[in-house]
């Protein structure tokens, strides 16, 4: 098999694809800056897989450090998940968002080019969509952002797409995400947001175990199922074998250029389905109210997984209880290990 190098890999989405890696024999290098993640991840990374992954502390903007590690590493394909994600701060500190988000892309496509590594996997969003016409969105959708952080990932797509056509032997998946939520089973890994959570997952989860007093549910006058707004929620696990099918993809294939690919489940919930679901999977009462919209919140919108399907034979498998049982799951040990300290 081959050697990963996970960009971000401690943080939520990077560690679960260090397990699926790890568990379907390639060797992993992580590098993460712990800005958004704790070095005990990887303690959980080796309990679950009994594997080791090599770790290097240190800033993806860094060019110096991205050429030390690709010196000692001999690296075959490169996950790039490093990157701030918060789309209401990317609206207060833009400059920040801009400097860290593309100028990460561009050292590590740098280091990528001085070191001859032609495989790369971007983690990109949704986001990217613009909001118009249909809810269902497919790769070939016109793309426009309403907040920096959107228009960081759209850049740096761009990037990818324009180095991809500069450099022959260079290919690249962009994976367009979704919503993931959810933990790994174990329930040793998961999204553990600094401060109060934004996303609904997590604010449903600090809410179960006492955190948080109740759910604010950001508007109920959307034109969908029961007024609340709906996303296409995909179990993390899930996504996480994604970019293990990317990967593969990529290192089987004599492949050229650059795609952009879905990672949904093709459906979309809504907020008080999801609360409803949480409550039946958990058997726990979620306290809400309705409050007025969230400034930049959309209606509806769900993935076209044709691309996902028919390129990467990859399909999400997880189920809105699964994912609401293994959120609460993992909550729950963080409370304990939280005790403990
Ligand atoms: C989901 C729904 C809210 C919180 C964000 C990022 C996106 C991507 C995924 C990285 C909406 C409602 C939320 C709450 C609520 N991240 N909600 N009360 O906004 O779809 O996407 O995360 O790529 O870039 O923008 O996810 O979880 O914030 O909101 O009612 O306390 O839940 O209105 O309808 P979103 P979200």
């Amino acid at each position: 098999m081959s050697r990963i190098l996970l960009t971000g890999g401690l943080g939520y989405i990077g560690s679960h694809c260090a397990v699926e890696l790890l568990e379907n024999g390639h060797e992993v290098v992580i590098i993460d800056n712990l800005y958004n993640s704790k070095v005990e991840v990887l303690d959980y990374i080796r309990q679950i897989t009994s594997k080791e992954a090599v770790f290097y502390q240190g800033d993806c903007c860094d060019e110096s450090f991205l050429s030390d590690v690709f010196s000692k590493e001999s690296i075959d394909a490169v996950v790039h998940l490093a990157g701030y994600k918060a789309v209401g701060e990317s609206v207060v500190q833009p400059l920040k968002y801009y400097s860290n988000n593309v100028n990460a892309t561009i050292a590590l496509l740098n280091a990528m080019k001085n070191h001859n590594v032609n495989r790369l996997v971007f983690s990109s969003s949704a986001t990217v969509y613009e909001n118009s016409g249909s809810y269902e969105k497919i790769e070939k959708d016109k793309l426009w952002c309403t907040n920096p952080y959107g228009f960081t990932k759209m850049f740096s797509e761009q990037i990818i797409r324009d180095y991809c056509v500069s450099n022959q032997s260079f290919s690249a998946i962009n994976l367009r995400y979704f919503n993931p939520i959810g933990a790994h089973p174990s329930g040793l890994i998961g999204e553990n947001p600094n401060g109060i959570p934004n996303n609904l997952m997590p604010y449903i989860q600090q809410v179960a175990v006492g955190i948080l007093p109740m759910l604010k549910v950001y508007g109920n006058d959307y034109d969908t199922v029961d007024g609340t707004g709906m996303r296409d929620y995909i179990h993390v696990v899930d996504l996480a074998k994604a970019h293990l099918s990317a990967i593969s993809y990529l290192l089987e294939n004599d492949i050229k250029g650059c795609d952009d690919i879905n990672i949904g489940t093709g459906k979309s919930t809504s907020v008080l389905q999801l609360v409803n679901a949480f409550q039946k999977a958990n058997n726990i009462t979620i306290p809400y109210v309705i409050v007025e919209r969230r400034e930049g919140d959309i209606a509806n919108i769900y993935a076209d997984t044709t691309k996902a399907k028919q390129i990467l034979n990859w399909q999400s498998k997880y189920s809105i209880e699964d994912m609401c049982k293994d959120a609460y799951h993992w909550q729950l040990n963080l409370q304990k290990k939280r005790k403990l300290l």
